[in-house]
């Protein structure tokens, strides 16, 4: 770790010895629990050596990154914009990634100012409004769509996918292809199948790596080097943390540690819902993106043996500062069924000085000589000190800065944190049964062949459904 930008995991607020024992975990529940979570690495050791869990082994895939990189550059400087069009886990990495990584304000930056990368505009909802909004705005021959879904199949993305090529035919003729990029399933599903058919550039979703576990395959990996995102830093950050997780002492370990840790908070001390609080505009992406990682990943109905378990804890997202002033008053006198977990970042990449001179008002004397970096730490270190006051329990994970590197590493952290997590509550940390259920739902409503009996069954629950109003 000698003189690399790393995370650093701070858990003294989570301890009984700092909030007491009501709400912090003792030391001997964690003794208590580490041969088992020692266990359950060595399990998922064998898995990842069996070839399951194969997130694990995208920090290493040389190959796809040059190809990516090598698209990426031959296509620089000739579009404007790049819009990805994907929803869950093919959309939340990208948004997170350039939030975190780009310009706070890259889409309105010149063309000069942004040097020859484009726009990133993602398309994840299909609001008609919001999309109508975006197609007003970007031209069809200075934009390029990148078109993600592992399933090949998703509604959401399928649907905007026949309007905008359809749009881009009529207005580019038979030079629309060179507008689109897949991203699918390298076999499955009806995106391929026309990505064949249409000789579309594509790339290759790994069959064995889930939507909200993708963001280090091209999933996010393209539109992050479209925009200058240095990737092979980020894969190296990601990388250096399955190094630094290697141990299966969780003393050792920060991703065990931390599946621990929220583990017991929610199975011993009613801690059921769990805030992600970056104290940082450009990491609030990250906690979308840990939000759906987290919630898909444990919400489970059932257990790995097939019992009825209904597990799960409610991830939320929260930002620093701007949270103090509407969520935290919760957070102080609510409820005690929340642990707090803060992103903090040590060095941010601007130190803005607000005043030196001597003609401010006696009042505001005391910001004289401050930043607005001060500012921001003194309430993120004041409301975690009030927090842990309260016996709120709270966690920070403090990036020594906010680059590639980190960021890699940050996403492997908790994308494993959650694949611990999952032995713990003993579910499948990488299946989405229940939003296959919607999808399957929206397919039958929609008319889609082969969901015909599923059509009958929602239309006669419809009948007999007694629909009350308000107004
Ligand atoms: O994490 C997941 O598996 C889901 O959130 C999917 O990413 C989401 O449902 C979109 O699926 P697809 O990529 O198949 O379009």
């Amino acid at each position: 770790m000698e003189g690399k930008q790393t995370i650093h995991f701070d858990f003294n607020n989570m301890m009984a010895d700092t909030i007491g024992p009501e709400h912090g975990i003792t030391e001997q529940e964690l003794k208590n629990l580490a041969p088992i979570a020692s266990r359950y690495v060595n399990d998922l050791k064998e898995e990842r050596a069996g070839g399951k869990l194969q997130f694990q082994d995208l920090p290493y895939q040389k190959n796809i990154t040059d190809e990516i990189i090598k698209t990426a550059n031959s296509l620089k400087g000739k579009f404007k914009n790049l819009v990805v069009v994907g929803i869950g886990g093919s959309a939340l990495g990208n948004i997170a990634t350039h939030t975190a990584l780009s310009h706070p304000f890259h889409n309105i930056l010149t063309d000069r100012e942004r040097k020859g990368f484009p726009r990133v505009f993602v398309l994840d909802n299909i609001d008609p409004d919001r999309f109508s909004g975006l197609i007003d705005i970007v031209k069809p021959e200075e934009t390029l769509f990148n078109f993600i879904t592992k399933s090949g199949t998703t509604v959401e993305t399928m649907a905007q996918f026949l309007i905008i090529v359809k749009r881009l035919r009529d207005r580019l003729g038979k030079d629309y292809k060179g507008h689109i990029i897949t991203t699918t399933d390298s076999e499955k599903g009806t995106l391929r199948e026309i990505t064949r058919r249409e000789g579309f550039q594509s790339f290759v979703i790994p069959a064995g790596v889930g939507g909200r576990y993708s963001v280090l395959t091209p999933v996010g990996l393209f539109s992050a080097s479209m925009s200058g995102v240095d990737i092979v830093a980020l894969l190296d950050g990601a990388a250096f943390m399955d190094e630094v997780c290697k141990s299966d002492n969780i003393w050792k370990n920060p991703a065990l540690m931390g599946a621990v840790l929220y583990f017991l908070s929610h199975t011993k001390k009613g801690k059921n819902i769990l805030v992600m609080m970056p104290y940082s505009n450009a990491l609030s992406g990250v906690a979308d993106w840990f939000c759906q990682l987290w919630a898909e990943s444990l919400g489970k109905k059932f257990s790995l043996n097939k019992e009825v378990v209904h597990a799960g804890s409610t991830p939320v997202r929260a930002i620093g500062v701007v949270d103090q002033h509407s969520q935290l008053q919760l957070y102080m006198e609510g409820p005690y069924d929340k642990v707090i977990t803060f992103l903090a970042i040590k060095q941010f990449g601007k130190e803005v000085s607000i005043v030196s001179g001597n003609d401010v008002e006696s009042d505001l004397a005391y910001l004289k000589g401050h930043s607005l970096n001060n500012v921001m730490n003194a309430e993120f270190e004041g409301t975690r000190l009030a927090l842990t006051e309260e016996r709120r329990p709270n966690c920070t994970l403090v990036l020594d800065e906010l680059s590639a590197f980190t960021l890699g590493q940050l996403f492997y952290l908790l994308e494993l944190q959650t694949a611990y997590a999952g032995k713990f509550y003993n579910v499948d940390a990488f299946d989405q049964p229940g939003v296959e259920a919607g999808k399957v739902n929206a397919f039958a409503m929609l008319g889609k062949k082969g969901f015909e009996q599923r059509k009958k069954e929602i239309d006669t629950l419809l009948q007999k459904a007694q629909r009350k109003y308000c107004i």
